[in-house]
């Protein structure tokens, strides 16, 4: 899944978003470390890494609202994976965001969250440590510079307030499975 997921998120980002497609990438790298705690869902996570900010491409950006732009995105005119799309469409908290943007039963109901909580947790640990640039970063830093591009007051500055919590303790989740060797919890 993952070399198509590279192509389709290329298409669509690296000539019109060039950082988000350098973002993308290095997300899908940090996915890439956290490969022997997924297993079997190694792929699936490297594939969403790579695919989840795809919906701020300007030609899908209908709601203006990314994670559900991407997810009907790859949905309708992709067919794709429906864990997948999920994923994407969910990421990062984006259930919170929904909520500010008065889309939170839309997203719901079009993308229930998926049930794999070490799935969840590991797409917003490879977003969470990863800057706009495609850096790797540490979970407050991120936060920290979020807020400073969008302001505290603004919608996403709102939004990242309220998931501030839920995407550190994410992060502190898988980095505890990594400093045990991914044994299970
Ligand atoms: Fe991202």
């Amino acid at each position: 899944m993952l070399a198509w997921a590279t192509r389709v998120a290329e298409v669509e980002l690296s000539t019109e978003l060039p950082r988000r497609w350098a973002h993308s990438r290095s997300v899908a790298a940090q996915a890439a470390t956290l490969a022997s705690l997924l297993g079997a869902d190694a792929d699936l996570l490297q594939a969403a890494a790579v695919l989840h900010d795809v919906g701020y491409a300007p030609r899908l950006a209908r709601t203006g609202f990314h994670p559900l732009d991407g997810g009907r995105f790859l949905r309708a005119e992709h067919g794709a994976d429906d864990a997948l799309v999920r994923l994407v469409a969910n990421h990062s908290c984006a259930l919170l965001e929904a909520d500010e943007r008065g889309l939170r039963t839309t997203l719901e109901q079009e993308f229930p969250l998926l049930d794999r909580p070490l799935l969840v947790d590991a797409l917003i640990y490879c977003d969470m440590t990863t800057t706009p640039t495609g850096a790797v970063t540490t979970v407050n830093a991120r936060l920290e510079e979020i807020l400073d591009r969008y302001g505290e007051d603004s919608v996403v500055g709102r939004f990242i307030r309220r998931a501030a919590p839920e995407l550190t303790e994410a992060v502190v989740r898988i980095d505890a499975r990594l400093a045990t060797g991914g044994s299970p919890m």
